[in-house]
C-alpha cells in the first residue's frame, strides 16, 4: 500500500485553521500590512515577544498515569468568583481595525464561550457600549492620564458600567519602539476613533508620519510618564472593585503593588512591545508567585498559545492567564465566531491536556507536575 501511495508529503498551505498559530497565518494573509504589523509586532528587535513563546518550551511536563480523569473541570476561582476557565482576553486596543465587529464582537464572543474579556482603555467602542453589549464577564485595564480628573471620570464610568475588576498598566511611561510602526507610519484609518474620549481633546494627537508613531506621540501628550506608587494607592481609593497592576516582571514590584493596595499583578511585559530584551514573563513568574506566597493574585501573559502554556503557567503558581493576538487574528478572520473557534480550540487543548496530565482539577496542579529543561541538562 505504501509503495503505491504518490502524494508527496508537502507541508499543506493552511486552509482550515487548527491551532492558533493557523490563525495567525491566515490572519496575515488577509489584513492591510500596517494592521497585522500593529498587532504582531513588538519593540526594537522583538527579542522579548519571540522569548515570550519560546521559553515555553523550557518547561517539560510531569505527566501522571492512571489516576482517573473522565471527569475533567477546567474551572477556577479568582479574587472570590468562580470561572468556568482559568483564561481570559488580554487588553488591546483598536479592536476595529481588525474587523467592523470590533470589541462588541469579541464581547459578545466571550459572554457566550464564558471567558472573561478585558476591556482596553484605548477601544474603537465606548466602554459603555462594549458593556451593553453582552452580559459576559468583563475587566477594565486603565491607562492613567495626566489629566486625573479624567482618568478619575473613566474609573466611575467603568464602575457604573458594571466592570468587575481593573487592570492599571504601569509599563508604558512612554511608548517602546515599535519598528514596523514606525516604517508603516502607523495610525488609526479615517472613521475609527479612541471612542471614550470622542468629546475630548484627548482624542487629538493621533497622526502618523514615517518614522513618527501617531500613537508615540500620543503617549507622550497624555499618559502620565510621572506616575508612581503614590498613585496606585490613589486609585486602590478611588474604587470599590479590586484593582491588579498590569505590566510586573520583577517580584519586588510585585510584593509592592500589594503594599500599596493592589488586589495582584498582571505579570507581563506588554507583549514584548514595551522594554526590549527583559526576560519572558514565563521566566519570572515563579519568583513572583515565591514572593507574593499567595498573599494576592497572580494574572500572566505573554506568549501563550497553547492548552499546554496555559498548563505550565498554573502549574508554576499563576492564578490565572490572558490571552492576547490569537484573539485579534480570530477577529480579523471571521469576526466574532472566530474569536469563538479561537476560545474553543483552547479549551479542547486545555481539556486534553488535563486528561493527558492526569489530572480534573486544574488545583491539582503544581510545581512537581513541571520541570525545566536545564534542570534536566538539556
Ligand atoms: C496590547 N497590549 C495592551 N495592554 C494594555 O494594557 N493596554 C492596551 O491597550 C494594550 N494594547 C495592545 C494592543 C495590541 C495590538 C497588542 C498585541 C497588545 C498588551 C496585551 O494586554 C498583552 O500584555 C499582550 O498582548 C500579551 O501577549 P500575547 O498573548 O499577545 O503574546
Ligand atoms: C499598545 C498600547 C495601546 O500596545 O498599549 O499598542
Amino acid at each position: 500500500m505504501l509503495s503505491n501511495n504518490t502524494e508527496k508529503n508537502e507541508i499543506a498551505p493552511v486552509s482550515i485553521p487548527i491551532n492558533l498559530n493557523d490563525y495567525q497565518k491566515l490572519a496575515r494573509a488577509k489584513l492591510p500590512k500596517m494592521v497585522y504589523d500593529y498587532f504582531a509586532g513588538a519593540a526594537e528587535d522583538e527579542f522579548t515577544h519571540q522569548r515570550n513563546q519560546s521559553e515555553y518550551q523550557d518547561w517539560l511536563l510531569n505527566y501522571r498515569v492512571l489516576t482517573g480523569v473522565a471527569q475533567r473541570n477546567p474551572g477556577v476561582n479568582l479574587l472570590g468568583k468562580h470561572y468556568s476557565y482559568p483564561f481570559a482576553v488580554a487588553p488591546m486596543a483598536f479592536h476595529q481595525l481588525a474587523h467592523p465587529a470590533g470589541e462588541c464582537g469579541v464581547a459578545q464572543a466571550a459572554a457566550k464561550m464564558r471567558i472573561p474579556f478585558t476591556v482596553s482603555t484605548m477601544s474603537n467602542a465606548s466602554l459603555e457600549e462594549i458593556a451593553m453589549s453582552s452580559t459576559g464577564d468583563k475587566w477594565f485595564q486603565l491607562y492613567v492620564f495626566k489629566d486625573r480628573g479624567l482618568t478619575k471620570s473613566i474609573v466611575q464610568r467603568a464602575e457604573a458600567a458594571g466592570y468587575q475588576m481593573f487592570q492599571v498598566t504601569v509599563d508604558v511611561p512612554v511608548l517602546g519602539r515599535r519598528e514596523r510602526d514606525m516604517r508603516n507610519a502607523f495610525t488609526l484609518p479615517e472613521g475609527l476613533t479612541i471612542k471614550n474620549f470622542e468629546d475630548n481633546s484627548t482624542a487629538s494627537h493621533f497622526v502618523g508620519e514615517h518614522g513618527k508613531v501617531g500613537q508615540a506621540v500620543y503617549t507622550l501628550c497624555h499618559f502620565d510618564a510621572g506616575l508612581n506608587w503614590k498613585d496606585i494607592e490613589w486609585l486602590c481609593q478611588l474604587t470599590s472593585l479590586p484593582v491588579l497592576v498590569k505590566g510586573i516582571i520583577n517580584a519586588e514590584d510585585a510584593f509592592l503593588a500589594l503594599n500599596h493596595g493592589a488586589a495582584g499583578v498582571v505579570v507581563s511585559n506588554h507583549g514584548g512591545r514595551q522594554l526590549d530584551s527583559v526576560p519572558s514573563t514565563i521566566e519570572v513568574l515563579p519568583e513572583i508567585c515565591d514572593r507574593l506566597a499567595g498573599q494576592g493574585a497572580v494574572l500572566i501573559d505573554g506568549g501563550i498559545r497553547r492548552g499546554t502554556d496555559i498548563i505550565k503557567a498554573l502549574a508554576l503558581g499563576a492564578d490565572f492567564v490572558q490571552i492576547g493576538r490569537p484573539m485579534l487574528w480570530g477577529l480579523a478572520l471571521e469576526g466574532k465566531s472566530g474569536v469563538e473557534k479561537v476560545m474553543q480550540i483552547l479549551i479542547d487543548e486545555l481539556d486534553t491536556a488535563m486528561a493527558l496530565m492526569g489530572i480534573e482539577r486544574i488545583d491539582q496542579l503544581n510545581r512537581s507536575m513541571i520541570v525545566s529543561r536545564r534542570g534536566r541538562g538539556k
